[in-house]
């Protein structure tokens, strides 16, 4: 951005390096009337063209079923910065970005679609590099890679330019579907021209996790079950299905938000150091993460809990419960809430248990990671102060509120030698001084300069499948017709505090 507010003063943004700007490229989006682009996409090309992050050749390509000139589709890029980049007003940085958009009209599965389009990308002086981006249903997905196959869109003519095509989630259902999907793509693309997107690694702070890990020398020889105890994740949400119960119900919060977002995170812990910082290298470790997870149900049922929620107040207000929301079908089973106690069968992990939690409707919007260390072995104070000592904990505050705090032992000032908690604070917002970037900003550049580090790779996808897959499989085996219930507003279902209960530990109150 060209004047961040406090930046250039801020001593902490000294000497950062220059940041690499992509060769130029278009980037052809399918499914460009949705609610993806409007909410996601172009608010965050527009950041980037703000930032002067975009190659000075760039031109964005929509494609949809509706009939839209090249005008309406930048009218469109327009409301949307009004609605959710706050733009209220066009400025030179939307207006010369619109200048460069172009809207094609047609049927995904029609070749002559994709005809169409190739004449487009000639006329805009055939890009050296061509970035599309699947925003559409996943029943579409495959009719459109095989259609760009076919058109010999998936390959560069002059062999030295690139193509890529970033995949939206959800990928997959189960594991079937996940292999289905990876084999169709691999028949007309190379893994290494596939970006399958999940959100949750363009985040500041779940990319930050490396950073505090392993450029860090003091975390790393304390990261492990010697001195950790156990880790919570949790992400929850005060919004309900919204209006999308028509993927929801299909889905459920362990696929929805587990299988992908959270999975990642926990590899993003548990991961063995990589050897460097390439994007093989980082997501084979986080492979070897991921497939040391104990089968769910080895041990029985026990390790998860799910539950729907009812009707409620969330943020004063009262809502409906999930069976009477539009869509939803009365008799639903689905999940929109789920917990699980998983153990990592590896020499750093074995004993501790990942306890993860994610539930729409619940108190407040957060998402966190909480590392929580062992006791000190002995209590030397005991005899002068018998209060029990509270064990050090580190919480990653994902968002709201990006930050790490560390909290630790301290001595009461008196004569007295009591002590209390106390944390150590680091906000994002007041350490540096600017704004936080949305996940997609930072996603849609490491495709366009060709960085998969932050993407999902197919071996991690089907291997996440592989540990959900059997949960589902259970469940509708079960063939119940009742699941645990929670009232909107509140934390979970009793049996999910049974769990923690059940290993003598407590969800962090939050
Ligand atoms: C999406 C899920 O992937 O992630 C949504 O489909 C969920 O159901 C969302 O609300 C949460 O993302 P964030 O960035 O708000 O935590």
């Amino acid at each position: 951005m060209p004047n961040p507010p406090g930046g250039g003063t801020n001593p902490l943004l000294d000497g950062l390096r220059i940041e690499p700007t992509p060769e130029p490229c278009a980037l052809v989006i399918f499914g460009a009337s949705g609610d993806l682009t409007r909410r996601k996409l172009l608010p965050a090309l527009y950041q980037l063209s703000r930032g002067q992050r975009l190659p000075a050749r760039f031109t964005v390509i929509g494609v949809a079923r509706s009939e839209m000139s090249d005008d309406v589709f930048r009218q469109h890029f327009h409301d949307s910065l009004k609605e959710f980049a706050g733009l209220k007003q066009p400025d030179d940085v939307s207006n010369a970005l619109a200048r460069g958009m172009r809207y094609v009209q047609g049927e995904m599965d029609d070749p002559a679609l994709y005809q169409r389009l190739r004449g487009l990308l000639n006329e805009e002086g055939a890009p050296h590099g061509v970035l599309f981006y699947l925003a559409v249903p996943p029943s579409v997905y495959g009719p459109v890679v095989e259609r760009l196959g076919a058109a010999g869109l998936a390959r560069a003519e002059d062999g030295r330019g690139w193509r890529r095509v970033i995949v939206e989630k959800p990928f997959g259902t189960d594991l079937a579907s996940a292999q289905a999907l990876n084999q169709l793509l691999h028949q007309h693309l190379d893994e290494s021209q596939v970006f399958r997107i999940d959100h949750y690694l363009g985040k500041e702070t779940v990319q930050n996790l490396l950073v505090f890990r392993f450029a860090n020398g003091m975390f790393e020889p304390v990261w492990n079950r010697r001195y950790i105890d156990h880790v919570q994740i949790t992400a929850a949400e005060t919004v309900g299905v919204e209006r999308r119960a028509s993927y929801y119900e299909g889905a459920g919060a362990l696929r929805d938000m587990v299988q992908n977002h959270l999975m990642q995170v926990l590899a993003l812990i548990a991961m063995e150091p990589p050897i460097t910082f390439s994007a093989e290298n980082v997501r084979d470790r986080k492979l070897d993460a991921l497939v040391s997870i104990q089968p769910i149900l080895d041990s029985g049922s026990g390790n998860v809990v799910r539950a729907q929620y009812g009707a409620g107040w969330v943020n004063g207000a009262e809502v409906p419960g999930y069976r009477e929301e539009e869509g939803v079908s009365p008799q639903s089973t689905t999940d929109t809430y789920v917990a699980l106690r998983l153990q990592l069968d590896s020499w750093r992990w074995a004993g501790v248990p990942f306890y993860v939690r994610t539930g729409k409707r619940l108190p407040k919007r957060t998402t966190e990671i909480a590392i929580q260390f062992r006791r000190p072995p002995l209590h030397i104070f005991k005899r002068i102060s018998p209060t029990a000592i509270t064990s050090n904990l580190l919480i990653v505050n994902v968002q709201p509120d990006e930050g790490i705090s560390l909290r630790f032992e301290a001595k009461l000032p008196g004569a007295r030698m009591q002590f209390a908690p106390v944390m150590m604070n680091f906000r994002y917002g007041s350490a540096f001084g600017r704004p936080v970037p949305e996940a997609y900003e930072t996603l849609l550049l490491d495709a366009m300069l060709g960085d998969p580090t932050l993407f999902a790779r197919h071996d991690f996808v089907e291997s996440s499948w592989a540990l959900i897959t059997p949960v589902h499989e259970a469940w509708a085996a079960s063939g119940a017709t009742e699941i645990p219930a929670y009232e909107a507003g509140e934390w979970g279902p009793e049996e999910a505090d049974a769990m923690m209960k059940a290993d003598g530990r407590r969800w962090r109150t939050l």
